[in-house]
């Protein structure tokens, strides 16, 4: 008999309510996905009070203030705090989005947060990302050469050059490939749209001469055609790149190579 209900174990439970911090004037509710895969216990949503007038105003700093103030079991990542390093990429109000640059002043009432989503979770606000690395990498991602190496640099014309924009700001926050439908179905044969980004940025590169390969290698049914133009992963990225946009200019290619 087909199952139309989730196994018991993957059902997200309510958790524990922490106390509110004493003397505080103005607070925060935060309500957080905890996983632990070590205490065998279902997931749960833990609930937190924050201390507004002590805190940052961006999510992540109230991650870090529950962390060293609350709970230091709280799990998530970060680096950079400013946009840069694509670690903090998390599921906040229910748009996949950096931490670090999510004010808390753009969402009305609690906040919630959930890793990203349809990936495996290594725990809490971390995802499982080695699938998705692993991608990147099969798409070489770095300037590949046949003609003697220069004495100085590869050089590049100003045109040119102005062509890898919009495409190298990419963090690999991965904000995009998980709000992708498709991908969330698909992610073990569709690269998904941050892979499909990087991998039109060397596609495009004047200096890159494997151009051919490249797209013979994206020529599938799968690893690049399951995209079907949903748009999700343009409106899903924090750095106002256009991955959709990237994709339909691979597909351009790949039919003006057949005409
Ligand atoms: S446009 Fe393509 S890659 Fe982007 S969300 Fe839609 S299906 Fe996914
Ligand atoms: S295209 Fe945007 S959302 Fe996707 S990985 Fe790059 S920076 Fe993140
Ligand atoms: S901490 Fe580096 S992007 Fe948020």
């Amino acid at each position: 008999m087909v199952e139309f209900t989730l196994p018991k174990n993957s059902r997200v439970t309510q958790g524990r309510r922490w106390p509110a911090p004493l003397q505080a004037q103005d607070l925060r509710e935060y309500r957080i996905y905890r996983w632990n895969p070590d205490d065998g216990q279902n997931p749960r949503v833990d609930t937190y009070q924050v201390d507004v007038d002590d805190c940052g105003p961006m999510v992540l700093d109230a991650l870090i203030w529950i962390k060293n103030k609350i709970d230091p079991t709280l799990t998530f990542r970060r680096s950079c705090r400013e946009g840069v390093c694509g670690s903090c990429a998390m599921n906040i109000d229910g748009t996949n989005t950096l931490a670090c640059t999510k004010d808390t002043k753009d969402i009305k009432g609690a906040v919630t947060i959930y890793p990203l989503p349809h990936l495996p979770v290594v725990k809490d606000l971390v995802p499982d990302l080695t699938e998705f690395y692993a991608q990147q990498a099969s798409i070489k991602p770095w300037l590949q050469t046949e003609s003697v190496t220069p004495e100085k640099e590869w050089k590049q014309s100003h045109g040119d050059r102005l062509k890898l924009d919009g495409l190298y700001e990419c963090i690999l926050c991965a904000c995009c490939s998980t709000s992708c439908p498709s991908y969330w179905w698909s992610s073990d044969r569709y690269l998904g749209p941050a892979v499909l980004l990087q991998a039109y940025r060397w596609i495009v590169d004047s200096r890159d001469e494997a151009t051919g390969e490249r797209l013979d290698d994206l020529e599938d049914p799968f690893r690049l055609y399951r995209c079907h133009t949903i748009m999700n992963c343009t409106k899903a990225c924090p750095k106002g790149l256009n991955p959709a946009l990237a994709i339909a200019e691979i597909k351009k290619l790949m039919v003006e190579r057949k005409a």
